[in-house]
């Protein structure tokens, strides 16, 4: 039985481990069926104010003698850009819902002090803000994706806000913005309305929204080449109510509708689970939701395929990713948490599932970029680490804008815990801009290696060659004195007798070219 990919499928075998024998995966890419282009936007960062997520972690400001430009910590941005982070989503959140942009323009000892009354209930300063934002998407090189304030914000004010930035007129904003420094527009790559309308944005039904969404993307107005494609704000986890209201609600001016999801161990908001020293039904639990993506990812499209049948919209999950109980001795609304080998495997099924329905799922956005919930990257005052999960992001990187190719997966096998299992292989594969054929293989199984026949089309690969990220512990993780206890290594492999094998070891994730 072959099917397209493994969520679908598993035909289970026993895995024989008799000495070196090992029940043969088999994966079949099938490069004359091309399917939808990965959008590079799949791979796109979020960064809140949140706890140490930028000011600290990023955003050291322009006298610190943390080297920096422009305020921007060097090391930081320097590490991202290897990721070729696309895009950035910012300011929240939760955050974005209590937002008022005026507060962070200007001189920045100028600037209203407020509290962050959804995280911490610090001090928030202001001093990033929209000029501080673009400067970090240039650094980056990445687009911008802006998230407006509908909580407690008005039509007037998000209208005023895009004025301010793409306006290339000589308006009292477009003349403040020249005055604060930036005298050409910005374009606005994404703008949202609004952040979990269901939640934090104001605890509203998706009718009631709609309405709202219309009313204001009737004021956004900005010059065609600086124009945001907008945004709703959706569901998450099982609710797909949004996304069916919004696409038959709102039929214009929306380039994807969000939805928002994250994986936590227990499935309990009340006790979540720790980021490292858990046990194994534990990373059990992590892998077996994690693969709940898949289903919500579906029942959403189903009700937008409805709707929506020339697939015009989008459907953005711009947040996602493991969230854990805090560190502990941390501050539990900064969502401080380390970030092991299991989040890497998490972050890789992700990506394999956002290929499957590339059609569909044209963006996503990681919680978060640094410091929070799932991140790439932690630091501590001048020391940054670079996380399992920033290495599982950087070997994807080919899956920027590469055709998908169809992989089929035969022989799949199970890593069980009691009466309860999930595919032990997860498979992904695209063709590159650079003309090669990527394939991604990840093992779920934390106890046991397995072996992944190659084959293109109906012969036997060549050769692999690429890198494995994997280690002894599940818990394995990067600390600021041990930098690199989990860092990817060089990984090829050669056809012998007509076939290529893959040997993909317990708990991990390989990625590399197929010729
Ligand atoms: O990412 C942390 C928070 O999770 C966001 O602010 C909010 O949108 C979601 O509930």
């Amino acid at each position: 039985m072959i099917k397209r990919t493994i969520l679908a499928i598993s035909v289970t075998t026993a895995l024989a481990v008799c000495g070196s024998a090992f029940a043969q995966v088999a994966v079949t890419i099938d490069t004359a069926k091309p399917g939808p282009v990965i959008d590079k936007n799949v791979y796109g960062q979020f960064a809140e104010h949140l706890g140490t997520g930028i000011y600290e972690g990023m955003w050291v400001g322009p006298n610190s003698k943390i080297p920096n430009t422009k305020g921007w910590r060097n090391d930081v941005v320097g590490a991202l850009k290897e990721l070729r982070v696309p895009l950035v989503r910012w300011p929240g959140g939760c955050f974005a819902d209590e937002y008022h942009w005026k507060d962070g323009i200007g001189p920045r000892n100028k600037r209203p002090v407020k509290v962050n009354t959804n995280w911490g209930n610090v001090t928030e300063d202001n001093a990033v803000g929209t000029h501080e934002f673009f400067d970090l998407a240039e650094l980056l090189g990445s687009q911008v994706y802006i998230n407006g304030n509908l909580g407690t914000g008005s039509v007037q004010e998000m209208s005023e806000w895009i004025e301010y930035m793409t306006s290339p007129s000589k308006s009292t904003l477009a003349e403040m913005r020249r005055k604060n420094g930036r005298d050409k527009p910005w374009k606005v790559d994404f703008f949202a309305v609004g952040n979990e309308m269901w939640g934090c944005g104001g605890n509203m039904n998706p009718e009631h929204y709609a309405n709202l969404y219309k009313n204001t993307t009737t004021f956004i107005r900005a010059p065609q080449e600086y124009k945001p494609k907008i945004i709703a704000s959706g569901g998450h986890t099982d609710d797909v109510k949004w996304a069916d209201v919004l696409t038959r609600e709102v039929k214009n001016d929306m380039a994807g509708v969000s939805f928002h999801y994250y994986t936590i161990p227990t499935g309990k908001w009340e006790v979540k689970g720790a980021a490292t020293g858990f046990p194994e039904s534990q990373w059990f639990s992590t892998m077996q939701n994690t693969l709940r993506m898949d289903k919500f990812i579906r029942d959403n499209k189903a009700v937008m395929d409805k709707n929506d049948p020339e697939k015009k919209v989008g459907l953005f999950v711009d947040e996602w990713g493991t969230w854990y109980d805090v560190e502990p001795g941390t501050n539990a609304g900064f969502l401080y948490q380390q970030n092991s080998l299991r989040d890497a495997v998490v972050a890789a099924l992700n990506f394999n599932i956002f290929h499957e329905h590339a059609d569909r799922v044209r963006m996503t956005n990681i919680a978060q970029m640094v410091n929070v919930l799932q991140a790439m990257i932690l630091t501590d005052k001048t020391r940054m680490v670079l996380t399992p999960t920033y290495h599982a992001y950087k070997m994807y990187v080919p899956f920027q804008d590469a055709t998908s190719l169809p992989v089929a997966l035969e022989n799949n096998t199970t890593y069980s815990a009691g009466s309860q299992s999930v595919p032990q292989v997860s498979a992904s594969a695209a063709r590159a801009k650079d003309g090669k054929v990527y394939l991604a293989l990840v093992n779920t199984d934390p106890n046991k290696a397995t072996e992944v026949t190659v084959n293109v089309g109906a012969a036997a690969a060549a050769k692999f060659t690429g890198q494995v990220l994997t280690a002894a512990k599940m818990d394995a993780h990067n600390t600021f004195d041990a930098p690199n206890a989990v860092k990817p290594a060089s990984y090829s492999a050669q056809a012998a007798g007509g076939k290529l094998t893959v040997q993909l070891p317990a708990k991990s994730v390989i990625v590399g070219a197929v010729e």
